[in-house]
């Protein structure tokens, strides 16, 4: 007889910092029989899945290559068809550069029950963590989400008209190498040189780092800082709001940040 379908959850693993799930999030990482998890999922959350859940790795992490979509899909749904609970765990929100749309429909086309529990995308962790918002009343009326990465969909040209309207805050996911070029065609479709911007590396976590310097800057600054971690950068007046001397990492002329654990 086959055995009944189990369920996926595609779960939201928020920036890093573990306190930062949903109780819901927390509750299906719990429950999981198999756990299939991103590289920027951090250790202490996968830790948080019960001794007995199979814990399979799928993104590049410590010179491994990342398992190819594909793979990843099969695996979920062998998984599922054995009557397992399967979280699939990713970084921040799951929708948000994610993929949650492709594995759902994979899922689904094959019968298997798809629930998605949302988290924390880095974007929102930086905001909170450094003391800005991404919309204000009157300077920042939209949000655009996009990528400094080409091989994902770099923005297109209309895409760039939107993101240098000077009402609009962007925050850049991916293509930390891109960066520089990326928001030098930001101010070449209109936006201001002087547009208040930041990089943010490993935001929601405690060794979040925050560079601050107008648009013009930020590009050369990032790449001089020759970060590591995950980097989501951000353009907008509401930037501007953005508070590291006020916490303490850092004295004013010195533009690198590094929060306190
Ligand atoms: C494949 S996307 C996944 C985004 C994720 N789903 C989210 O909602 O945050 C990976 C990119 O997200 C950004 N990112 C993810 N976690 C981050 C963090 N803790 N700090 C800064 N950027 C982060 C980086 O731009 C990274 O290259």
């Amino acid at each position: 007889m086959q055995p009944e379908p189990g369920r996926v959850r595609l779960v939201g693993a928020g920036p890093g910092a573990a306190d930062l799930l949903t109780v819901r999030a927390l509750r299906a990482v719990e429950g999981a029989q198999a756990l299939l998890y991103d590289a920027l999922v951090a250790d202490e959350v996968v830790a948080l899945a019960p001794a007995a859940c199979l814990k399979i790795q799928t993104g590049k992490r410590a010179g491994r290559a990342s398992m190819r979509q594909e793979t990843i899909n099969r695996l979920m749904l062998r998984l599922a068809r054995r009557g397992l609970q399967v979280v699939r765990l990713k970084g921040g929100d799951p929708s948000v550069f994610g993929r949650v749309g492709e594995e759902a429909a994979f899922l689904r086309g094959h019968g298997v029950e798809v629930e998605v529990v949302p988290g924390v995308t880095a974007a929102s962790a930086a905001a909170a963590q450094f003391g800005f918002p991404l919309t204000h009343r009157g300077e920042a009326r939209r949000l655009l989400i996009a990528t400094a990465s080409v091989r994902d969909g770099a923005l297109a040209d209309a895409g760039w008209a939107q993101a240098a309207d000077p009402e609009t805050t962007l925050a850049l996911y991916m293509g930390r190498d891109r960066i520089e070029a990326a928001l030098r065609r930001l101010i070449e479709h209109g936006r201001s040189p002087r547009t208040p911007a930041l990089a943010v590396e490993n935001a929601g976590r405690p060794d979040a780092r925050l560079l601050a310097a107008p648009l013009e800057r930020l590009g050369a600054e990032v790449a001089a800082a020759a970060f590591d971690g995950p980097v989501v950068v951000l353009v907008g007046e509401a930037c501007a709001l953005a508070q590291p001397a006020a916490r303490g990492e850092v004295d004013p002329p010195q533009p690198l940040a590094r929060r306190a654990p």
